[in-house]
């Protein structure tokens, strides 16, 4: 049987990735010790760059469900010395049940796909963070409900989290407004097939009028660190402030991926404020990410 990946959120259905959601808030509310779906499997973790979440919760998901994982960095393995990616893709999954990888190329996550015999997560490339969104999905049908027909917010650049925010857009049918600097915008290959979901904005205020969810991200991404100081003039008018806040809907929740720095994508009075989620979606990528090693590994 070829194995699933989840290399981008298109990759699954629409009506795969809303199960999904709802069993990660069952297996959160699960409680259970004795519920190993993983006993004996073992996960390979590629990092290329640095993680807090990502690797902490693919980590502690794979050992709750009775499983293990290991953490490999360029620095230690053949990768790092130019063993080609088909070959260590073939060679790895030989060995392990599940790969994640999270690179800088999103063709290495691609390719590694093509050559894996086991299941391929893409942890975040350049293009695409699809496990991130599975996390903030989940947040949101928690504490709201539904998200279908609803409209999200997306303020600051147009990187890896906003592609896949447009793709989610795609699948869970919500729409999007995206206030980003001229320079700055998502790829049109990604925003192309969802142009009747997005729309583009250059005030934040206007943006976020009437909206029911308010998402930014760093205006620098890893890898772009040289880039900081003239992207912090760039962004310097897409920051989520108190007033953007107001603009949107009354009900309206506050969602970073993190890491966040207050004082420039974010005022502290909002990442710290009443509508602000980021704990609960930062637990949230345990929970479904476990939900998607469970896809994923148990087919
Ligand atoms: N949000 C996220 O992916 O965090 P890490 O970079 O800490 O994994
Ligand atoms: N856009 C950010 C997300 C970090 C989780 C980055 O790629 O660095």
């Amino acid at each position: 049987m070829q194995p699933r990946h989840f290399t981008s959120l298109l990759d699954l259905s629409s009506a795969e990735l809303r199960d999904l959601i709802h069993r990660a808030t069952e297996l959160k509310n699960l409680r259970d010790a004795d519920f190993q779906p993983l006993k004996g499997k073992v996960l390979a973790m590629v990092f290329e760059k640095s993680s807090t979440r990502t690797r902490i919760s693919f980590e502690a998901g794979m050992a709750q469900f009775g499983g293990s994982a290991i953490f490999l960095s360029p620095r230690d393995t053949q990768l790092g010395r130019g063993e080609p990616v088909e070959d260590s893709a073939r060679v790895i999954s030989s060995m392990v049940d599940c790969i994640m990888l999270r690179t800088h190329a999103h063709e290495t996550v691609t390719t590694f796909a093509r050559y894996s015999r086991v299941p391929v997560i893409n942890g975040l490339s350049d293009l695409l963070h699809p496990c991130q969104l599975l996390a903030d999905m989940q947040t949101y049908f928690e504490h709201r409900g539904n998200i279908a027909g609803k409209t999200v917010t997306w303020i600051g650049d147009g990187n890896n989290m906003c592609h896949s925010y447009i793709n989610a857009a795609r699948q869970f049918d919500f729409k999007l407004n995206i206030a980003c600097p001229q320079d700055y915008r998502p790829l049109p290959s990604i925003v192309d097939p969802a142009h009747d979901r997005v729309a583009f904005f250059n005030s934040p205020e206007q943006a976020a009028e009437g909206s029911d969810l308010i998402v930014t991200d760093v205006w620098a991404s890893m890898g772009q660190e040289e880039e900081q100081k003239k992207r912090e003039f760039a962004f310097r008018d897409f920051q989520v402030t108190s007033k953007v806040m107001q603009a949107a809907h009354s009900e309206a929740l506050f969602m970073h991926c993190l890491p966040a720095h207050r004082g420039e994508e974010v005022e502290a009075a909002v990442i710290d404020g009443p509508q602000s989620v980021v704990f609960p979606e930062a637990e949230n990528r345990l929970h479904a990410q476990k939900a998607l090693l469970e896809f994923l590994i148990c087919r």
